[in-house]
This record gives structure tokens, sequence and C-alpha cells, in this order.
């Protein structure tokens, strides 16, 4: 048992690549199982600020080697753009990154399809990134798709210009949109000669073998469960699994190999996109949240929506999760409340309960609050848990027993000091 699973318990940007990039230095190896530029993942470290996309977010540390999984969509255009912004930072991206032959390739055609499609569903849309990710996850399940390994047949050109044909004979099912497929073929082309430099591997064996050989591996979720394809608020989701036991499809390694599963949750709620968000504030509080927590996406720079903290939601991604260990980020956000309010029920249909219902989007749910007392003031010079405020630590201690699982870590800022281990 050597691989630990951390991963987002709401709605994505739980602040899952800090977490990652501190816990990096424990494990031999950090693995995105899923996902792909969709994932915002941002790293401040000093100064500077990091937001990665594709590449695992242990790829600031020394010696470790970075591995792009097979469950992962991967654009070689947005890989380039990475790559480039790390290496001109002084980051070894090349030499510790290794890329599965089996993660799927977005091409610009799945981008035109995905901007297309949300296009033509109008107030329907579902807000996605537009990177490409349903498209090409939909290839993939459709037996379409290319792989990275891919690009190194001779007759890649002709199976991408096959795909394409495909993918322009659906765009001419909706209504015209602008996109420039000239100028995003020629970057796309550039793109995987470039990437052809990059080193692959049949990263199922890579990672089995490492397991056997008494490694250590942090699997690295991108956006969140409650996005999951099976089990998120459908169809108000993203295309891929983004559960704990998406990391078994997502890297080849079998279920007992599974250690810990660190869940990540904001102490309060963000949803960006479209679809039902039961906590919501559309008042002052909301945008006092968003202003504080600087709440605008990482990848899109789209204003993320902002609630309060719902159990009933968050029990059922620790129950599909299997979570061992919590980790609540972003706490500081919360410093100037007299009060916090927290969703421990549903009320629905007439009837309480702590259970997500089928159909969250047709469901008329209305959050049952709980108020705990607010710290109003800022824990910025903390060093200790211990040290903290009476009113912060019984929150914490509130959310442990509500949630019924161990909280081992709470995060207070951006930076990688800002974090206490429990
Ligand atoms: P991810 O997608 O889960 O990695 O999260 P994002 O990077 O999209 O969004 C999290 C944002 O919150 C980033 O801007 C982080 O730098 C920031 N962040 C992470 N942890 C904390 C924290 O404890 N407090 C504050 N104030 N910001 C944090
Ligand atoms: P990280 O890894 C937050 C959301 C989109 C949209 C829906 C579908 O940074 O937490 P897609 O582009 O996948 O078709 O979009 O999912 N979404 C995210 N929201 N964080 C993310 O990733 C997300 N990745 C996708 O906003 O509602
Ligand atoms: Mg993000």
């Amino acid at each position: 048992m050597a691989v630990d699973v951390l991963l987002g318990l709401q709605w994505g940007d739980e602040g899952k690549g800090k977490i990652v990039d501190f816990l990096a230095e424990r494990y031999d190896l950090v693995c995105r199982f899923q996902g792909g530029p969709n994932a915002g993942h941002t790293i401040k470290i000093g100064d500077e600020k990091f937001v990665l996309h594709t590449i695992p977010s242990g790829i600031f540390r020394e010696d470790i080697i970075n591995v792009i999984g097979n469950g992962v969509v991967m654009d070689p255009i947005t890989m380039v753009r990475e790559i480039t912004t790390l290496e001109k930072a002084g980051i070894q991206v090349r030499h510790n990154l290794r890329v599965s032959r089996k993660a799927h390739l977005i091409i610009p055609t799945h981008r035109y399809l995905d901007a297309a499609s949300e296009s033509a569903k109008g107030v329907e849309k579902i807000g996605s990134t537009l990177k490409g990710i349903g498209p090409a996850y939909m290839d993939k399940t459709g037996r379409n798709g290319l792989r990275t390994g891919d690009i190194f047949l001779s007759d890649f050109e002709a199976r991408y210009q096959a795909l394409k044909q495909k993918h322009l004979g659906l765009i001419r099912m909706y209504p015209e949109i602008q996109f420039d497929l000239a100028q995003q073929e020629e970057a796309f082309f550039e793109s995987v000669d470039f990437i052809r430099r990059l080193r692959y591997i049949n990263s199922e064996y890579f990672i089995n073998e490492a397991i056997t050989n008494g490694k250590t591996i942090l699997a690295e979720g991108a956006q969140g469960s409650m996005l999951d394809i099976d089990f998120g608020t459908y169809p108000y989701v993203t295309s891929s699994n983004t559960i704990t036991a998406g990391a078994c499809i997502g890297l080849g390694i079998a279920p007992r190999h599974i250690r810990e599963v660190i869940g990540v949750a904001k102490a309060y709620c963000t949803r960006v996109g479209s679809g039902p968000f039961p906590t919501e504030l559309h008042d002052e509080t909301g945008e006092k949240i968003r202003a504080i927590g600087k709440e605008f996406g990482a990848t899109t720079g789209r204003p993320r929506r902002c609630g309060w903290l719902d159990i009933p939601q968050l029990l059922y991604t620790i129950m599909l999760n299997g979570v061992t260990q919590l980790c609540i980020t972003k706490l500081d956000v919360l410093d100037s409340f007299e009060e916090i309010q927290v969703a421990t029920q549903y009320r629905t249909g007439g009837e309480v309960t702590a259970d997500v219902p089928y159909d969250m989007h047709l469901a008329d749910i209305n959050p049952v609050y709980t108020a705990m007392k607010g710290w109003n003031t800022s824990l910025d010079s903390y060093t200790e848990f211990a040290a903290m405020p009476d009113a912060t630590r019984e929150y914490i201690s509130k959310l442990q027993t509500l949630l019924g699982t161990r909280i081992s870590m709470v995060s207070t800022g951006p930076e990688r000091h800002k974090l206490f281990l429990l």
C-alpha cells in the first residue's frame, strides 16, 4: 500500500495544488490521473505564483518524478505554454516529467466542438472551460481518440485529419461560431513537434514497478467530486471520474494499493460554471467571500459563485471517496465574520434530509443552517493551530464532528508555510 490520493470534495478549486506542492516532498512520485487543461492548480512560492493545468503539482520539488497518467487528456498547445513558462522561471520540468503513452490528445477541433456545443445550448450551457475536455473524452469512450503515443506513428497526420473531418461534420450541426482553425492547427503541429521531446512511458508498468520497489506515490485529483461524471450534479459536470476510483482507472493501479485518501475542502463553498449549488449566496455576504477569497477562476478568470459550507454535500463525497483525512483550506477567508453559517441538512419536498437528492438541479433544496461564532480576527500571524482563537478551533472541531472524519490539515493562506498539521 503505497498510494495516497488527494482530491477535491466540492466543485473544484479547493486548493489542491497548494496542498500537493506542500506534501510532495514526502513522496517519490506525484501523478495526475484525470482531467486536463480545464484544471487550474495554483501554487505560490515566495512572491511567485504558478498555475498548473496539466503538469502535476509536485513539479517544484527536486528529484520527484511527476507523471501525467493515462486518464488525463492533454492539449499539446497548453502543455508547451506551461512547460515554457515554468522553465523560464528556472523549474526543471522536462527532467522530472513522464507522460503516459495512453493519455488522450486534445486537438483543436475538440475545442471548436466544445465551443460550438456550448454556444448552441444557450442558457442551458454547462459553463465548460472550453478546453475541449468533453469532446476529447467522448472520442476516448467512442473509440475514435488519438493518444500521445500516436504522435510517433508514421501516419499520425492522416489519423489527425480523419478525426478532424469527423469533427467538422459534427460542427456543421451547430449554429456557426468564430474559430480560427488554421491558426490553431499551425500551433498544434508546432506543439506536437515540441512534445515529441518529452519522456513517454507505459505508465501502468512504471507506476506498478515503483510500488513493487517500495516507492510512495501521491495521486493528484483535478476538479472536485461534485463534478464527477457519474456522481456529480449531472449534466453540470466534467467528463471524467474525479473520485478516488478514478485514480485506479487513470493510473492503472489496483484498489488494494490505496492507503490514505486526503479530501480537500474549503471552509466555505464555491462553484464556477452552471449547475445547482444549494448554499449559494446571492447577497453581499457572497460578494464578500468572493472578494476576500479572490474567487476568480484560475483557468478562465470567471468569478466563482460563493456560499456557505454544505455538510450533506461533503458527507456524500466523503462517502464516495472513502476519505480517511480532511484538509480544510482558506480558513483565513472567514477571518472577518461575526457569525459563520454551516448547512447541516436540506429541506426538500416537505421533508428534511441529509441525503443529496437524485437530481439536485430539479429538486427545490432549502438548506437548514446552523450558526457558528466567527473569530473575527486575522489568523495571519499564528504559527500554531493550538494558539488560534477558541472560535477558530471550535469551528474546526465542529466540522470534524459533523463530518465524522479526522481533519489533519488546516490552511490559512496560499503560501507553503500557511499550513497547519493537526
Ligand atoms: P485547485 O484547483 O484546487 O488547486 O485550487 P485553485 O488554485 O484553483 O484555487 C485555490 C486558490 O486559493 C488559489 O488562488 C490558491 O493560491 C489560493 N489558496 C489556497 N489555499 C489557500 C488558503 O488557505 N487561504 C487563501 N486565502 N488562499 C488559498
Ligand atoms: P480544478 O482542478 C472548478 C467546471 C467548469 C464547468 C464544468 C465542466 O482547478 O479544481 P469542462 O471544461 O470540464 O467541460 O467544464 O466543470 N470545471 C471546474 N471548476 N475547478 C476545476 O478544476 C474545473 N474543471 C472544470 O467550470 O462548470
Ligand atoms: Mg483550480
